[in-house]
């Protein structure tokens, strides 16, 4: 096959990124890269270059790239049982449900897959809980959620997004929901004064990742538990992105010590191996939806038990929790003495990072990304000029270090 616009044979990756631009739907617009193999902290590509993986799958691959533990998990499991439903009971199963009671101290945990899933779940389960517990009549139930939100793609979900990219053209939407702006309690508190008896949950991100690692307030998740308590409602953490120790923290919450009546768990909880989603709650929250009102196939199945089982530990034995707090603090510190005209603000928290660009003549963050990858090291933007940066949380000083000479070369480069 040759290249229609240079004549030149085509090389593995346009090859390849021909077949998706022909089958695939076109709803992601990725990086001109294919991907072949990975391990660790890095991924390389078909033509065998190596990249530092600063995305790390938008979170879910905390642990890095097919980690041993994890992956061996994953295949002793895949030759005893891997799928069961729930109509049975299933051993790997049965021993996660009280292996997250331990890890994370909640009652009980509601299994699913994906993030958008987990989400969903816990909108459920504020609303049986609104109707049973708080008796709130259904036709006028109320979630609070905020504005900047990305809680994933389903259709209740998207009902919450206020950017047109994720809702436009989707209605009819589904009713009941209230937004407001984001790091704002003031708002919220308007809106529980105005509509607190018919409110069962405010749903939020301890981050807001896609909107591009937008880190509230200190003390502005503990205000917005407050003030739901005062009003009976129940406080929802979508922890998909923030969770697993992105932050520095197990979870997000702690930096302000809040723990969340629901918590919603995605991404890294399977490892980099597996879409495995929860939710976690207490039994006057979990206890309302009894069997044959809410369930998955897959959920919870003995594969993504036994994998998010070792993907926990393998976070707790390689004490990632606090690698990310201080890798997070380097790269940060190290990030905001780069001088250059393409760099508005640096933000972030742990291992979830951020550089606000803004273009110079007709050079933009995609450009940015694009003379990243070159370099070596893979990160993409988010709303056209911000840049994420979450590689895996194994990843050690020196390996930091070096994919932060990245970063500043390529700002230099680009700022000449
Ligand atoms: C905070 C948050 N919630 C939910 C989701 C949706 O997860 P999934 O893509 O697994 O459905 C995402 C995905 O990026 C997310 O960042």
């Amino acid at each position: 096959m040759t290249n229609t616009t240079t004549d030149q044979p085509m090389t593995n990756t346009q090859r390849l990124m021909e077949l998706e631009e022909r089958y695939g739907a076109h709803n992601y617009h990725p990086l001109p890269v294919v991907l072949r193999r990975g391990k660790g902290i890095y991924v390389w590509d078909v033509e065998d270059k190596r990249y530092f993986d600063f995305l790390s799958s938008y979170s879910a691959v905390n642990q890095g790239h097919c980690h041993p533990r994890i992956v061996k998990a994953l295949k002793d499991q895949a030759d005893q049982l891997c799928l069961t439903s729930r109509a049975f009971y299933s051993e790997p199963f049965c021993e996660y449900e009280k292996f997250m009671h331990d890890f994370f101290g909640y009652d009980r945990v509601l299994p699913m897959n994906t993030g958008a899933e987990g989400v969903e779940t816990s909108l459920k389960l504020a609303r049986r809980w609104g109707a049973v517990k708080k008796h709130i009549p259904n036709e006028k139930i109320k979630v609070i959620c905020c504005e900047g939100n990305f809680h994933g793609r389903t259709v209740t979900v998207i009902t919450m997004s206020n950017d047109p990219s994720s809702y436009a053209d989707y209605g009819p939407l589904t009713p009941g929901f209230i937004r407001i702006p984001y790091n704002d309690t003031k708002a919220l508190e308007v809106a529980l004064n105005k509509y607190g008896d018919e409110v069962c949950a405010f749903i939020a991100e301890p981050i807001q990742g896609e909107a591009g690692v937008f880190v509230p307030d200190d003390g502005y998740l503990k205000r917005c538990y407050d003030l739901c308590h005062q009003h009976n409602v129940l406080f929802i953490a979508d922890e998909v992105q923030t969770g697993i120790a992105r932050t520095g923290r197990m979870i997000c919450c702690e930096h302000d010590g809040v723990r969340p009546d629901i918590l919603v768990l995605g991404k890294a909880l399977g490892g980099g191996v597996l879409p495995v989603s929860a939710c976690l709650a207490d039994d006057d929250i979990m206890l309302n939806i009894r069997p044959g009102e809410h369930g998955s196939t897959f959920g919870g199945f003995p594969l993504a038990a036994r994998v998010a089982m070792e993907a926990l530990r393998v976070v707790r034995d390689e004490h990632l929790v606090e690698n990310a707090d201080r890798m997070g603090r380097i790269f940060r510190e190290e990030i905001k003495k780069i001088e250059s005209p393409f760099i508005v603000e640096v933000r972030g928290r742990g291992l979830l990072n951020a550089i606000v660009t803004k273009p110079i003549g007709d050079k933009t963050a995609w450009d940015i990304c694009l003379r990243m990858k070159d370099k070596g090291l893979l990160a993409k933007p988010t709303h056209d000029d911000i840049i994420r940066f979450a590689p895996p949380l194994c990843i050690n000083e020196q390996e930091l270090r070096e994919a932060i000479q990245i970063i500043k070369d390529t700002f230099e480069e680009m700022s000449r």
